[in-house]
């Protein structure tokens, strides 16, 4: 029987309290974007009130107002490195906790910081975790807008078929001017060729796919919140 949404959130606060728990004072952190994010972002707005002093890097607009709302301190992403980040994922592959991510729309900026952590920390509910990722949903792709003919032939001869994300009946346009491909790939066996073949094709800024980032996953369920490492 699936979780109810209360049951879920649940696990999501969970899973965040346990990754803000491993903030400590003075650090930078990456926030989140996505629901899961959203409850590490009240946990820090917890532990804040309660004196702790960090600064937050956003991946969104939308993680930068609630951050603000919060009276989480915010910092501009500058390149330098960022202590922790912590963020959901559409899907965690069990193995390697490869992700996908972008079901949100904020996956370039939130690849970019994940790579600029030291240590990047996935939060999700057990639901997440897959045995190979590209069976629950589609991989996401930012590109240039007046690319969108050309990256939609080159991802169906890809075999990664995909159709531009609108809501409204218009495209969905990201924080920084990008729309979406949400592509159909079924089972990936070799993220990392497609990955790569999907960075290759031009108008192309970035895919969801995120891959050897991951130092923890952090996922909660019915049996409580478990801490899983890649290769593990
Ligand atoms: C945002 O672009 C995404 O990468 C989210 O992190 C991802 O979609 C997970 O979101 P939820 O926590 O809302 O499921």
């Amino acid at each position: 029987m699936p979780e109810s949404q209360a049951t879920v959130d649940g696990f999501k606060r969970a899973a965040a309290e346990r990754a803000v728990a491993l903030i400590t004072d003075g650090m930078t952190v990456g926030l989140g974007s996505g629901t899961t994010a959203e409850f590490a972002l009240a946990a820090l707005a917890t532990r804040i009130a309660g004196g702790l002093r960090m600064s937050g890097v956003p991946t969104s607009e939308r993680t930068a107002g609630l951050a603000r709302q919060h009276g989480i301190p915010l910092m501009p992403f500058d390149g330098r490195p960022i202590d922790v980040a912590i963020d959901g994922a559409d899907e965690i592959e069990r193995d390697t906790l490869n992700l996908i991510k972008g079901g949100g729309g904020s996956l370039v900026r939130e690849k970019l910081i994940a790579r600029a952590s030291r240590r990047f920390i996935v939060i999700a509910d057990e639901r997440k975790l897959v045995d190979r990722l590209g069976v629950h949903g589609p991989l996401p792709v930012a590109l240039l807008p007046f690319t969108r003919q050309l990256v939609l032939r080159e991802l169906a001869a890809l075999g990664a078929p995909g159709t531009i994300r609108q809501a409204d009946g218009r495209d969905v346009v990201t924080d920084d001017g990008l729309i979406i491909a949400d592509c159909i790939c079924g089972a990936i066996t070799d993220a990392r060729v497609l990955a790569t073949r999907i960075a290759a094709i031009p108008g192309v800024v970035d895919s969801g796919l995120l891959l050897g980032l991951v130092a923890e996953a952090i996922v909660a369920g019915r049996t409580g919140v478990r801490v899983l490492s890649p290769g593990k």
